[in-house]
């Protein structure tokens, strides 16, 4: 057993995996960028109050899985790591002045979150989110727009049976009749509530509807749907925000028992999943608009919508379907050595031509020829470029590994040859 390991619920994303998720990272960033989107970061840590206020108090998320960090002294401000990225670019959003650009603002970011949930395949500690915020579009075509893009990300990712599910949570002028009428029908179940639920019960009865506890699901099937409650101008957009999908052609259902986890929520809210697993808290990812969260977290009334598509569901779901896992590419070329001793020369040509801007490696083991050869191949390596008696007049052996073929090349002609043929086998 090793002395060390990662904490509990994190993992190492070892360099194959690490390649899957440097994949999905280039498919989020071209389309990000074809759809007109800036990247930003924002710090891993903020304020607790930005999380307490921007996702509300009484949600999983803050009350039980928010990772506080310790204050360093009595007067220190009290910090916690993000548990999403969301709060943290309203934040910044309103911060420095974001709110004075020409709006919409587009933002998005890719990055690790903080929950302490209880871990389990596909739900960790620490986890990768890829985010889009459009801030300051009441929509709704832009709420189209933004699932749209989720699902295309999944499409070029290669995910399969993806499933979009949304729905309207209303908003500040209907939702608190709808409430109303939540807590009436949960108080003629209250004995079969979980002690935890019926806490909540007075203080964010939503949040019954999206517990995790089973005996909720038979209690929540039967609630009454905010869809039922709709104020006018929330129906009317809603309406237009599926007619919007229709005509994007992606394919959607609406499911009237999803509210979301986090309090920002207002109007659209949505959720991806792999078709069968709806039931399993494992959405691939999820957003909706937060048309109240500027203002709360201090900023002039602003509407806003995004999501975030989590990456370490999307990679172990590319698996279970059968994917490879991403190539990694070998050198171009190793530099091998008839002398065994002398390694200054190997690192000396394989460094110029790096400085070139090519892939080599060196192998600076101590070892036969034959050797590095050998772990040449094994690297995927296309040539070898050997050292020998020929350096003396300047000149070195180019072997190609794949076609078994060798030839002599001048030093200096060296980097040119093996720019040519990388260009030739990529091409080619
Ligand atoms: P969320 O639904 O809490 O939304 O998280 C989004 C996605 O992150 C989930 O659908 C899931 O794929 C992934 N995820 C969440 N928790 C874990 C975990 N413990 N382990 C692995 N993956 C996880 C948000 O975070 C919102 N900020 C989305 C949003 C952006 N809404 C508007 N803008």
């Amino acid at each position: 057993m090793p002395t060390f390991r990662a904490p509990r619920g994190t993992r190492d994303l070892l360099p194959d995996e690490r390649a899957g998720f440097d994949r999905l990272i280039r498919i989020a960033s071209s389309l990000t960028q074809r759809y007109g989107y800036r990247p930003i970061e924002t710090p891993l840590f903020e304020q607790t109050a930005v999380f307490e206020r921007g996702i509300g108090e009484v949600t999983d998320v803050v009350e039980k899985e928010l990772f506080r960090i310790a204050p360093r002294t009595e007067e220190s401000e009290s910090w916690a790591l993000r548990p999403e990225p969301t709060a943290g670019i309203v934040r910044a959003y309103v911060q420095p002045g974001m709110q004075t650009l020409p709006q919409p603002v587009k933002l998005t970011t890719i990055g690790p979150m903080f929950r302490y949930d209880r871990p389990q395949a596909g739900r960790y500690r620490q986890f990768w989110q890829f985010d889009v915020e459009a801030i300051g579009d009441p929509g709704p075509a832009v709420d189209a727009e933004i699932v749209e893009l989720g699902h295309r990300f999944y499409v070029e990712a290669g995910v399969e049976g993806v499933e979009v599910l949304v729905n309207s949570i209303g908003d500040g002028v209907c939702r608190p009749a709808y409430l109303a009428s939540l807590v009436d029908y949960y108080r003629t179940h209250v004995d079969a509530l979980p002690p935890t639920e019926r806490e909540r019960l007075e203080r964010n009865a939503l949040r019954l509807l999206d517990s995790k506890d089973p005996v909720m699901t038979g209690l929540n099937a039967d609630a009454p749907r905010i869809t039922d409650h709709l104020c006018e101008p929330c129906a009317a957009h809603f309406e237009s925000a599926k007619a919007h999908l229709e005509a994007l052609g992606v394919p959607f259902r609406v499911e009237p028992g999803l509210v979301r986890g986090l309090d920002y929520y207002t109007r659209t809210a949505f959720e991806f999943y792999v078709a069968g697993r709806e039931g399993q808290q494992q959405a691939l990812g999820g957003g909706g608009r937060y048309d109240g969260l500027v203002e709360l977290l201090g900023g002039k009334p602003t509407p806003g919508i995004g999501f975030g598509l989590g990456l370490d569901r999307v990679a172990l779901v590319l698996a279970e379907q059968g994917h490879p896992p991403a190539a990694v590419d070998g050198p171009l070329a190793v530099v091998a050595g008839a002398d065994p001793d002398d390694t200054v020369e190997r690192l000396r040509v394989a460094t110029d031509l790096r400085a070139a801007g090519l892939r080599v490696r060196a192998d600076l083991g101590r070892r036969k020829l034959g050797r590095q050869l050998e772990a040449a191949g094994k690297d995927g390596a296309h040539f070898a470029v050997i050292l020998g008696d020929e350096l003396a007049d300047g000149h070195v052996q180019l072997r190609d590994l794949l076609a078994g073929t060798q030839r002599v090349v001048a030093l200096a002609d060296l980097a040119r040859d093996l720019a040519r043929a990388e260009q030739h086998h990529k091409h080619g």
